[in-house]
């Protein structure tokens, strides 16, 4: 079977990789629309963008109206001001959110309407150039053809995913992550572990993705605590960088599973965020789904160095699960009681957070296939693991 292999026009990785960038940029246009958060700019990492966006005489305007899990009015709106700002390219400079608006916005530049119009639909036509800069080590969105928007109207994360929507250009500088505190860290950093395993054990996944899937396993095991413990080790974080963007490009190409199904509904609901509601919902579901991953699980095992001589396969496989949990308990990974969710609308919901999870069409990429009333199962021991 042939896969086609999706990835930005061209990356830039390490320390001043902002200003490398420079020479790209300059061919995009001639003002950009970036897209952001208020704490973006109040950490400094906005004037880092536009001291260099000066210096090569680019134009800007400042969309800094997105927050955490962007919704689709965020979206609409900053199309509005990309017109009326007289903008032609877009630039992204934060988390997964402002990366996602950044990318979202384009599309609705581009083809009009409204972003809910989108979901689930083929995009007619190409965005303005996009480039992605991360200050998360996490999503991977600055290579991933993903976007994901929660609409406010009917409470559903919308995934959209389309090969318009992948950044023309991903730069990724590690040093933005040195100011990330350490409950985001460990939560963004689960995020890209739970990308890069569930790539792996996706049934699309393939021999290129592969590569990208277990070298980010590999990197997040040796270097996610070492960032959680002591935010200021630029080599870790450098490593972290670099394995969110593997997990990015290895989910992107492979797609995620059950996990991230099951996530989506949580965060649309509750308010949780990404990274918090995989984190929890790993420990429930790496046991769910190694039944039809042995193999996989068995050579990730081998990767972390897990693996001993000797092991059948499901000895491997279980040894890989049981490293992770192990990983999951040095994290702080909170129960789902900790976000002040009630009892009584958890399992009210848990019907519509099984359909849309099913609707997503993730869960039906793991080689497992859950049913509803597995995954209604899984929401349960969810519940009853946190108590
Ligand atoms: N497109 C994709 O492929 C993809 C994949 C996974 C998740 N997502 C989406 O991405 C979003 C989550 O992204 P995220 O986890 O990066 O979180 P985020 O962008 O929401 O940021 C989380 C918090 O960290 C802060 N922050 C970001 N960078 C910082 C820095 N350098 N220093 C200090 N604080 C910083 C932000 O201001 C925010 O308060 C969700 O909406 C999720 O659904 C997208
Ligand atoms: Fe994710």
């Amino acid at each position: 079977m042939a896969n086609l292999f999706f990835i930005p026009n061209n990356i830039i990785t390490g320390e001043n990789a902002i200003r490398l960038s420079m020479d790209h940029i300059t061919a995009f246009g001639k003002k950009a629309l970036i897209v952001t958060d208020e704490a973006m700019v109040k950490f400094g990492n906005v004037k880092k963008l536009t001291d260099e966006l000066d210096g090569v005489g680019i134009a800007y305007e400042i969309y800094p109206g997105i927050n955490s899990e962007p919704t689709h009015s965020m979206i609409d709106a900053g199309a509005v001001i990309y017109k009326e700002s007289g903008c032609d390219f877009l630039i992204g400079i934060g988390g997964g959110s402002p990366l996602d608006s950044m990318k979202a916005i384009a599309v609705v530049a581009a083809n009009g309407g409204r972003i809910t119009e989108y979901a689930g639909k083929k995009i007619e036509k190409d965005s303005p150039p996009t480039v992605a800069i991360p200050t998360t080590a996490g999503t991977g969105s600055e290579a991933t053809k993903v976007s994901i928007i929660t609409n406010t109207d009917t409470d559903v994360k919308m995934l959209l995913s389309d090969a318009k929507l992948m950044a023309k250009l991903a730069v990724v500088d590690p040093v933005f992550t040195l100011t990330v505190p350490p409950s985001v860290t460990a939560a963004t950093g689960i995020d890209a572990l739970t990308h890069a395993v569930e790539a792996f054990t996706s049934v699309k996944a393939f021999p290129m993705s592969d590569i990208f899937a277990e070298s980010a396993v590999v990197k997040i095991f040796e270097n996610i605590q070492a960032c959680y413990t002591d935010g200021s080790n630029l080599s870790a974080r450098q490593q972290m960088a670099t394995a969110a963007l593997e997990a990015g490009i290895a989910f992107s190409n492979a797609s995620v599973t059950i996990v991230h199904g099951m996530s989506r509904p949580i965060g649309a609901l509750f308010h949780v965020a990404h990274g918090q509601s995989n984190a929890m919902l790993l420990n429930v579901c790496l046991k769910f789904l190694k039944q039809g991953a042995v193999p996989q699980l068995c050579r990730l095992a081998n990767g972390i160095g897990v693996y001993q001589d000797g092991m059948m396969p499901e000895e491997g496989a279980d040894a890989f699960v049981n490293a992770t949990l192990a990983l999951l308990k040095t994290l702080d990974v909170k129960p789902i009681q900790a976000f002040g969710v009630s009892e009584e609308d958890f399992f009210r919901l848990i019907p519509k957070m099984a359909d849309d999870a099913l609707a997503s069409g993730s869960p039906g990429n793991t080689r497992r296939v859950p049913t509803k009333d597995d995954l209604m199962g899984l929401y349960k021991e969810l519940w009853s693991e946190g108590l």
